[in-house]
């Protein structure tokens, strides 16, 4: 085994740990099983600590983490990014592809990124941002600690339509083949994850948990392709995912929402020109105690685009504020429609409790009705007995199956 200069290199000749990488290996990353043989290593480690990385203190270590990514990512065999246990401070980092080698690069994150408190430390839209990375696997059960509680007083996009958003944990552009598994993030400054220009990225059995703070949706994806988010389980301050423009082919599974604002598309139409939306499945998911359900949002006097093609499937709503909400006239008071159209979405095998009278409320375009809206096996009950209905303003909706409430 080769190890580049500088870089710690955890295989040993020994036959015994070999072994024990190998069977490492084959529990953490997917490797070419045919292609180890005894004595020959599958991956070289690249840990942190070995680039100067100061768990513990405060000290910052991003250079250190920095120059293990380099170290790494021009390394053109399987490489591995150790974070041992421990707090590592960290400002803004960036991870640089293109990378060298072929197979992804694995991040093994077992210890807590914690980021530094200083608002000027975040230029960028990214706290840890990986850019024009071509396969990569972050997992290791770690925790990325924004600390944006520290920082929240920054945001104000309640009140400035132009704001900028605090920087996301984890930021994704041009990253294509990517796993991100068994991590823990805990109060972004903005979104927990934000995924843009990217294609192909997959999260499991992530645990996303945020304080009330604003706009820290747990995941928001743009202009992607085929992004899947499973068996992971969202607490936030905002959306628990929302899907805006150019998404397309984005699968979510068995996650769990609540507390936060639902399952989000958009807010769309809030700029010109804007990408379309299409080919969306939720499916076997659980809210709790959130304000929206599934949502479709945006705004008025957009310019046109499409939002189509989406299946909710097998939902289940508990204490739901608006379960099923599609609302056109997002955030703003003009009275110019919106020219998003929205059309092909199902509803199927929705059912649970809300607090609001008002269960299914379809509040589409004057200029761009929703177009098939199909409604199957809606089971909606309030939580105290009231109750319940459906509103609908400029939208074609068929209806099979158990419907309650009843059909507008
Ligand atoms: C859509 O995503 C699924 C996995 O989530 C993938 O298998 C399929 O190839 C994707 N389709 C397109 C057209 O990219
Ligand atoms: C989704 O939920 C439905 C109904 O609860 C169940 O029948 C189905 O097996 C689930 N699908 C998956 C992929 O878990």
């Amino acid at each position: 085994m080769n190890c580049v200069v500088g870089s710690s290199c955890s295989m040993m000749a020994s036959r015994g740990s070999t072994v024990l990488v190998l069977i490492l290996c084959s529990a953490l990353v997917s490797c070419h099983a045919a292609g180890g043989r005894a004595g020959r290593a599958l991956f070289t480690t690249f840990n942190v600590l070995n680039y100067g990385a100061k768990p513990g203190k405060q000290q910052e270590s991003t250079q250190a983490f920095v120059k293990a990514w380099r170290a790494a990512c021009d390394f053109d065999r399987e490489a591995r990014i150790l974070i041992p246990p421990g707090v590592y401070k960290l400002g803004e980092t960036i991870f640089q592809g293109p990378c060298k080698s072929q197979t992804p690069i694995t991040i093994l994150l077992q210890g807590t990124l914690q980021a530094v408190s200083d608002i000027s430390a975040y230029p960028d839209k990214g706290w840890i941002s990986f850019d024009e990375v071509n396969g990569l696997i972050l997992t290791g059960g770690g925790t990325i600690d924004g600390k944006g509680q520290d920082l929240w007083k920054y945001d104000d996009c309640k009140t400035n339509p132009d704001c900028t958003h605090l920087a996301a944990s984890i930021y994704m552009t041009k990253v294509k083949n990517a796993k991100v598994k068994s991590i823990n993030l805990i109060n972004s400054m903005g979104f927990h994850m934000h995924i843009t220009n990217s294609y192909l990225v997959r999260f499991h059995r992530l645990k996303i948990t945020s304080e009330d703070g604003p706009n820290t949706d747990g995941m928001h994806i743009s202009k992607s392709n085929t992004v899947k988010v499973s068996r992971s389980v969202f607490r936030t301050g905002d959306d628990c995912i929302s899907i805006g423009q150019g998404s397309n082919n984005v699968t979510i599974n068995k996650i769990t929402c609540g507390p936060g604002h639902g399952i989000s598309v958009g807010s769309l139409g809030k700029v010109a020109n804007e990408l379309d939306v299409q080919g969306l499945i939720v499916q076997n998911c659980t809210l709790v105690g959130t304000t929206n359900g599934l949502r479709i949002k945006t705004f008025p006097a957009s310019g046109p685009s499409k939002a189509s093609g989406m299946l909710f499937k097998d939902i289940i709503m508990e204490n739901v504020k608006n379960p099923i909400i599609i609302d056109q006239n997002y955030g703003s008071k003009s009275t110019k429609p919106s020219r998003v159209k929205i059309s092909d979405v199902i509803y199927q095998n929705i059912r649970g409790t809300t607090i609001s009278p008002v269960a299914v409320n379809l509040k589409c375009s004057a200029q761009e009705p929703c177009k098939n809206i199909r409604f199957h096996n809606i089971n909606l009950r309030h939580t105290s007995n009231v109750r319940v209905s459906s509103t609908c303003t400029n939208a074609v909706v068929q209806r099979t199956g158990l419907q309650s409430p009843q059909a507008c």
